[in-house]
């Protein structure tokens, strides 16, 4: 423990966030500079790298992930895999920060989700609610000789949470204000919405998934260009196209949408099964390319226009857009239109869209080492704080 009481008596931390999301798009490492813990926490970004995943490792991802392909030899060998993988991260992005990589004082890693269950499920006599992250801890803090903490969500799902959303809690720390009620609406493979009431106390926060964000896009995307697109860069081919009601209408009628929060969804709901059944209406109905694409884009949007009027209890002044939707300009164009309020990216807040959620598990990980609880029971629907996260020494 000698190891943990060293970093208690430092000034400033330097921690790398390791976070790898549903899209299954690459390992992202910030690595950021901490002072304090708790509602004194301070954050400084040194750097940002976001190491894109061999086609075969993303192939692969997106196989274990359906849930019933690959067994126990593919998960062991993944899990040791994705902890080299983020090993590289670490040591990238601190050589873009130009700093040497034997000084980092700590990590934080998420590893990837392969399977998610929030809502619980009748098992072997038993209901029970589930998660599973991998990327071996034990091989980052081998490489990098400092602690690494690792597979948050178990803790906050073990005290009847959902293991999700996580992000809120950092989010808190970062972004609240006295003067202005604040949405963050992430936009990864799933889009997740953060709202923060004007001088709100943590436990005033609340936050849940507003449904797909890139995943429908992406797979539609993959699926016009015969395999050779992974999404539709910059908006360009939704752009071309128009929105179908019919499709659209029949897209809304998911019951993900009129579930009241907390809620938290995956690809378990929105990968290939889903886009097979909406690939097959949009045929139906003699849809072209293009058009289902911009359909879907639309889609995105009203997910996050229903959450916002409908679950938040208090209507955000301004939503801050992060994640790699953002950088879609059809998408955002599609949400100024669908909401009223002034829709800004992370960017004009002098903050980084896409090292947010990796810069995130870096203070999530400064929380657990320090003691302090890291969930937010009123996103997650968590009994109480609890602190996530496992240590393993350097
Ligand atoms: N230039 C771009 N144009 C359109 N979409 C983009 C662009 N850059 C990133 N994206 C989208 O962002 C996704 C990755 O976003 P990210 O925030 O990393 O999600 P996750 O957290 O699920 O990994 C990609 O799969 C893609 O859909
Ligand atoms: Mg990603």
């Amino acid at each position: 423990m000698e190891q943990i009481r060293r970093l208690w008596e430092k000034e400033t931390l330097r921690v790398i966030g390791l976070m790898s999301g549903t899209s299954a798009d690459g390992m992202d490492a910030a690595l950021v500079e901490i002072s304090g813990f708790g509602l004194r926490t301070k954050v400084k970004t040194l750097g940002f790298v976001s190491l894109p995943y061999p086609e075969a490792v993303r192939q692969e991802i997106l196989r274990l992930c359906a849930g019933d392909q690959g067994g126990s030899r593919d998960l062991c060998l993944f899990s040791f895999l994705l902890g080299r993988l983020s090993l590289d991260a670490c040591k990238a992005v601190c050589a873009q920060a130009g700093v040497p990589w034997e000084k980092t004082d700590l990590v934080g890693s998420h590893g990837q989700t392969l399977y998610h269950i929030p809502a619980p499920v009748s098992y072997l006599g038993h209901t029970v609610t589930a998660t599973l992250q991998l990327g071996e801890a034990s091989v980052i803090a081998e490489g990098l000789h400092c602690p690494v903490v690792s597979d948050f969500r178990v803790r906050d799902m073990a005290a009847g949470g959902q293991g999700a959303p996580l992000v809120p809690y950092a989010e808190y720390l970062l972004y609240r204000r006295e003067d202005q009620t604040v949405g963050l609406q992430n936009i990864g493979g799933i889009g997740n919405l953060t709202v923060l009431p004007r001088g709100g106390r943590p436990e005033d926060t609340f936050a849940f998934d507003t449904g797909p964000g890139n995943m429908v896009m992406d797979a539609v995307a993959e699926k016009i260009s015969g395999g050779k697109l992974r999404c539709d860069l910059n908006g360009e081919i939704a752009a071309k196209g128009r929105c179908a009601p019919a499709l659209l209408s029949w897209m809304l009628q998911d019951p993900y949408l009129s579930k009241k929060p907390p809620k938290t969804t995956g690809r378990e709901a929105y990968g290939k099964p889903y886009v097979d059944a909406m690939m097959a209406k949009a045929r139906e109905m003699g849809l072209l390319g293009p058009d289902i694409l911009r359909t879907a884009t639309q889609f995105t949007a009203e997910c996050i226009r229903i959450a916002v009027e409908r679950f938040c209890p208090a209507r955000p002044d301004y939503l801050v857009v992060g994640g790699g939707g953002g950088r879609n300009p059809t998408l955002l164009s599609c949400l100024r239109s669908a909401l009223p309020m002034p829709i800004k990216r992370n960017e004009d807040l002098g903050f980084d869209s896409d090292a947010k959620e990796a810069v995130a598990f870096a203070v999530l990980a400064n929380e657990c080492v320090h003691g302090s609880a890291n969930n937010m029971p009123s996103v997650t629907g968590a009994r109480h704080p609890v602190v996530m996260g496992k240590i393993s020494l350097g």
